[in-house]
């Protein structure tokens, strides 16, 4: 089998984990294209033997069997379309950006036309087989709660009146629907999103986001109930050891995203 190309938009906490993984996998097995603006601080540490892409056009010329998106939301609106355009199949990790209604079904839009798919990651969230598993059941209820210390909510917090270094009580950040969780911390809330697409929807999955003064980590919660049964998850990720501000997790989901496409046996 010939190695696989890979292009992937961002080299920061998540891109480089992904990018280090995939070298280690052997160059016999994949090449890998950065895609970074010109501009770009990352470009610097992109290591030898990835080939530094500085436009879609660039891009397009390295031919990738697949694009994997870590960059962030706005990303999502600029790379991503161009790339599904192009007929490219893109795994995206910056999920909240397709709360907004007009991307998404810009981007299903381009999909469909050029035969590309956009592959959604469970990123730092599991279950989600589950949770798909239950769409259309009758009485379902998915519900999502995110509790991380108030280290994470910092600014949030100072901006409500709250003193993040000595807050004695749970704070509710948000209590809402998926929609409103994405819109309002788009960054934060990628894995309210997927859970949002992976069940009934953004307006019908519940979030809560909680400022606990007791947490020791993030947690991620999934409860639902359906005629199927109930569910309960609760995930709390690890730290990166090369990259402390990211989940380990989502750079492994992004890596068995990637396996996934290209396995001939696919799990779902
Ligand atoms: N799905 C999930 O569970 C999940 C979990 C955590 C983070 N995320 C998302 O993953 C994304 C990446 O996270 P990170 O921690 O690696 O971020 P990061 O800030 O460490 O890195 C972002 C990288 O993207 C590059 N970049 C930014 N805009 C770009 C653009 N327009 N074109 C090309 N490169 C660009 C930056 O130079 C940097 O290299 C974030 O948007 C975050 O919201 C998703």
């Amino acid at each position: 089998m010939k190695p696989r190309r890979i292009a992937i938009i961002g080299f920061g906490a998540i891109g480089s984990d992904l990018a280090v993984a995939l070298l280690e996998r052997g160059k016999e097995l994949y090449r890998l294209g950065i895609l970074l603006d010109p501009a770009s601080t990352s470009r610097d540490r992109v290591p030898a033997g990835c080939k530094l892409l500085s436009s879609i056009e660039e891009l397009r010329e390295f031919q990738p069997h697949l694009v994997v998106e870590a960059a962030g939301h706005a990303a999502v609106r600029t790379h991503v379309p161009a790339c599904l355009g192009l007929g490219f199949s893109v795994v995206i990790t910056s999920v909240g950006a397709l709360h907004d209604p007009v991307l998404m079904e810009g981007l299903i839009a381009l999909a469909e036309g050029s035969g590309g798919r956009i592959i959604l990651p469970s990123g730092a969230l599991g279950g989600l087989d589950y949770v798909r598993a239950t769409r259309g059941a009758a009485g379902l209820g998915i519900r999502y709660e995110s509790r991380k210390p108030p280290e994470a909510w910092r600014d949030e917090l100072t901006r409500l009146g709250y003193d993040a270094d000595h807050l004695e009580e749970e704070v509710v950040l948000y209590q809402g629907t998926a929609r409103g969780a994405a819109s309002a911390y788009p960054s934060n809330l990628n894995v309210a999103a997927t859970l949002a697409l992976a069940g009934p929807g953004f307006e019908a999955t519940e979030v809560a986001v909680v400022v606990d003064p007791k947490a020791k980590g993030n947690t991620h919660s999934i409860t639902g109930e359906s005629e199927l049964g109930t569910v309960r998850i609760e995930i709390a990720n690890r730290p990166s050891p090369r990259n402390p501000k990211s989940s380990w997790i989502v750079s492994r989901s992004l890596l068995a995203a990637v396996e996934q496409h290209f396995s001939p046996v696919v799990m779902l």
